[in-house]
């Protein structure tokens, strides 16, 4: 079988093959309590489920234009333009099939071979995985567990070179809850408008954040520009499965994306946008209910999590992750995951496979676990931890 060479230079995003690894674990009948995938297990909100079903009905089911359907976009540009405070119209923004194309076309339409992009480590694999796939260059910007998984300042300015053309901000984070405070999001933007860099704010837990404000960079004088909003349906409304995301960027960049959703998956679904619409005109409440039930989560977790010995647990400020400082212990991350995979059946993620500076850490989701799983699963960590740390 004759494959491309620039396949080899394709990452993956990890989650998904434990996923699979647990299932098939499963299907053997054992029980496993599932930490590994970024979902939440709430059920989408009824005014979307609804929505979508009579768009069906209605026979939306047909083509759109590639940039997305104009009725969405205008929802889409009404409730960036408020809660960013920046003018935001439908022309800026493009809906995907989730949050992970803006990722793939935006990179492609703006960084060159060669081209130098800085990326938070340890940070959402399909970041690097796309800089390394059109031969560009992942720089590395290290998160300090100490400094509650922020970046050093000075760092990021010596990180930028003349090649340097693009920078990835994601807060709050994935995979270490961390939320970047106001002057860490000034400093990008001062450096991203000194050097002309394009800015990719990937801010798909915006509303899962439990302590302080969702501040987004694009909100900073001089940033909207450059700066490419990230989003989904898929966390905010425990969507992962219906595929719907977007961006907002400038209107010439978007049609350079639109463009590239044209040749290739030509347009998202037509239902799913209809139910997009619903979900940004919902009540508030909607989102909150989520929100409290993951905060609630959050502090049993950290709470619980403390049982083991030679542990460091950093409280989560938001997102859907606890990320585990396990550096105490000795072992390896993948050493660690492995003994929690097989033997207390607790599917996890190495922090490795978040860059080299997740190693010493592990990941573990709270979206998918009521309390009552959370309680098991550090039980059953409990039973293996001798092994981990003697
Ligand atoms: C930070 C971050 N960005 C993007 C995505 C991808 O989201 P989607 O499933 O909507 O493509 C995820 C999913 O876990 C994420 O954590």
């Amino acid at each position: 079988m004759q494959i491309a060479d620039r396949i080899s230079k394709l990452g993956t995003e990890q989650a998904f093959h434990v996923l699979a690894r647990a299932k098939d674990m499963e299907r053997k009948g054992i029980n496993m309590v599932h930490m590994e995938i970024g979902d939440t297990d709430f059920d989408t909100p009824k005014v979307v489920k609804d929505a979508c079903i009579k768009a069906i009905k209605e026979n939306k089911t047909h083509y759109l234009p590639s940039q997305g359907l104009l009725e969405f976009r205008t929802e889409i540009a009404k409730f960036i333009s408020k809660t960013r405070k920046i003018p935001v119209t439908p022309a800026e923004v493009v809906v995907t099939p989730g949050a992970k194309p803006i990722i793939f076309y935006s990179i492609l339409a703006t960084v060159n071979p060669g081209d130098e992009v800085i990326i938070p480590n340890p940070g959402f694999p399909t970041y690097e995985s796309v800089v390394n796939f059109i031969g560009a260059k992942p720089v590395p910007l290290p998160l300090i567990a100490e400094k509650n998984f922020n970046f050093d300042l000075d760092l990021l300015e010596k990180l930028i070179t003349k090649r340097t053309k693009f920078i990835i901000v994601n807060s709050p984070q994935n995979p270490t809850g961390g939320v970047l405070p106001h002057e860490s999001l000034v400093r990008i933007a001062q450096l991203a408008k000194e050097h002309d860099l394009w800015v990719l704010s990937d801010e798909v837990y915006d509303k899962f954040i439990f302590e302080g404000k969702f501040e987004s960079v694009s909100t900073l004088p001089g940033m909207k520009e450059r700066t490419i909003i990230l989003n989904a349906f898929t966390k905010t409304y425990s969507m992962s499965g219906w595929r719907l995301g977007y961006g907002v960027m400038n209107a010439d960049l978007a049609k350079v994306v639109s463009n590239l959703i044209n040749n290739s998956i030509s347009c998202s679904p037509n239902f799913t946008q209809w139910a997009g619409i619903a979900g940004l005109k919902a009540p508030e409440s909607v989102v909150t209910k989520f929100r409290t039930e993951l905060k609630k989560r959050r502090d049993a977790f950290v709470t619980e999590i403390k049982k083991l010995p030679k542990v460091k647990c950093h409280c989560p400020r938001g997102g859907i992750y606890l990320f585990l400082d396990i550096r105490e212990t000795g072992k390896t991350s993948k050493e660690v995951f492995e003994i929690l995979f097989e033997e207390a059946h607790v599917a996890t993620l190495s922090g490795a496979a978040f860059g080299k500076y997740g190693e010493g850490f592990i990941r573990l989701s709270f979206g998918s676990a009521p309390v009552p799983r959370i309680k098991e699963a550090v039980k059953r960590m409990q039973s293996v931890w001798y092994k981990i740390a003697n």
